[in-house]
């Protein structure tokens, strides 16, 4: 059996809108945040949950919890129905959130964990080696008697994933974990999922908006767009289904006229001796940098990723303003 399992899972809100103009007279309204998910996760997978805003990402996460009731479909977690059995699941899930956190904010880091101690009445000596390991990897030794409401956001992110752990969880939801961290909090944090991942063979699902994440921890990635799974499959694979392409940013010596005849990547524009080339995200961009190095005077270049919003609009075509437009 599968470690998570949904099944045409749904959740459906109801939102009150205003009525006609002049009318004070409220309108309720559906909305389908999650509309018919169905997927399978095995035990010891590292599994990205990506799509733009508003896709239903956090809803799905938080009925993985059980902090949510599905309107319909079917679930479970650890053989769990999260939603019935919300207090025995939540001892062998983590949950993290990026935009919240779970520690008491005018409390020193390590007062949390004394009340998670407690809460999950976890065994001393087990919590005392996993506060240890988190400490050392997440570097937090600096930090435990900083109240939380002083951390950086990185350090409290930090933080929180400590928190998410200390109860030995067989799973770890990650809900946008890296959002507005910088570069080298969000290196640290992708190095402990990593390890966590492979050396304690914790299974983890990961939502975010940053496809570097992906790429560097997820083989498998989930893709849903305003509540449906769009794609499931290899990051390589969406690449090739939404033709999505990286940008080259090259520096030349001097003002020249637009690299054309480099096979295998178009012009975009220029500015000055700066010139932008898009290419395939499926090739590599090492024989083109060459390309363009053997018959160009080159100062510098740079790589950029494939934006994972542009992915997900060039996959379903049009931009997701104009998505926006025809759901009006
Ligand atoms: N508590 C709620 N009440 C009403 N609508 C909600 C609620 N939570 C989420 N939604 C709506 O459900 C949709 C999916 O939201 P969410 O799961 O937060 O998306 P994501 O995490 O992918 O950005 C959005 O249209 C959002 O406005
Ligand atoms: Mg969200």
């Amino acid at each position: 059996m599968p470690f998570i399992e949904l099944e045409s899972l749904e959740k459906v809100f109801t939102v009150r809108v205003r009525g006609n103009a002049g009318l004070f007279r409220r309108e309720k309204r559906e909305v389908r945040a999650v509309d018919g998910i169905s997927f399978a996760v095995e035990r010891g997978e590292m599994v990205g949950y990506i799509g733009p805003n508003g896709a239903g990402k956090s809803t799905t996460i938080k009925m993985l919890t059980g902090i949510l009731t599905p309107s319909g479909g079917r679930l479970r977690v650890a053989g769990i129905d999260p939603a019935r059995e919300r207090t025995r699941l939540a001892q062998r899930i983590g949950v993290v959130f990026g935009q919240r956190t779970t520690l008491w904010w005018d409390l020193p880091l390590k007062d949390s964990y004394r009340l998670m101690h407690r809460m999950y009445r976890i065994p001393d000596a087990r919590f005392r080696e996993n506060l240890d390991r988190c400490v050392e990897l997440l570097e937090l030794g600096e930090l435990l008697d900083v109240p939380v409401r002083q951390l950086s956001l990185g350090q409290r992110m930090r933080g929180d994933i400590a928190a998410a752990l200390l109860h030995d969880p067989e799973v770890l939801y990650l809900d946008e974990p890296t959002i507005g961290l910088d570069v080298v909090s969000k290196a640290r944090v992708r190095e402990f999922l990593r390890d966590l991942n492979t050396s304690r063979g914790t299974t983890v699902l990961l939502t975010t908006h940053d496809l570097t994440d992906i790429e560097q921890l997820c083989s498998r990635v989930m893709v849903i767009d305003r509540g449906r799974l769009m794609y499931d499959g290899e990051l390589s694979g969406l690449h090739a289904v939404g033709e999505s392409e990286r940008l080259l940013m090259v520096d030349l010596e001097r003002e020249l006229p637009p690299i054309t005849d480099v096979p295998g990547a178009r012009f975009v524009r220029s500015e000055g001796p700066r010139q932008w080339l898009a290419f395939p995200a499926t090739t590599s961009a090492a024989p083109l940098v060459a390309a363009v190095a053997a018959k160009y005077p080159l100062l510098d270049l740079s790589v950029r990723e494939p934006d994972i919003e542009a992915v997900i609009a060039k996959m379903y075509g049009g931009t997701r303003e104009e998505r926006r437009e025809s759901l009006r």
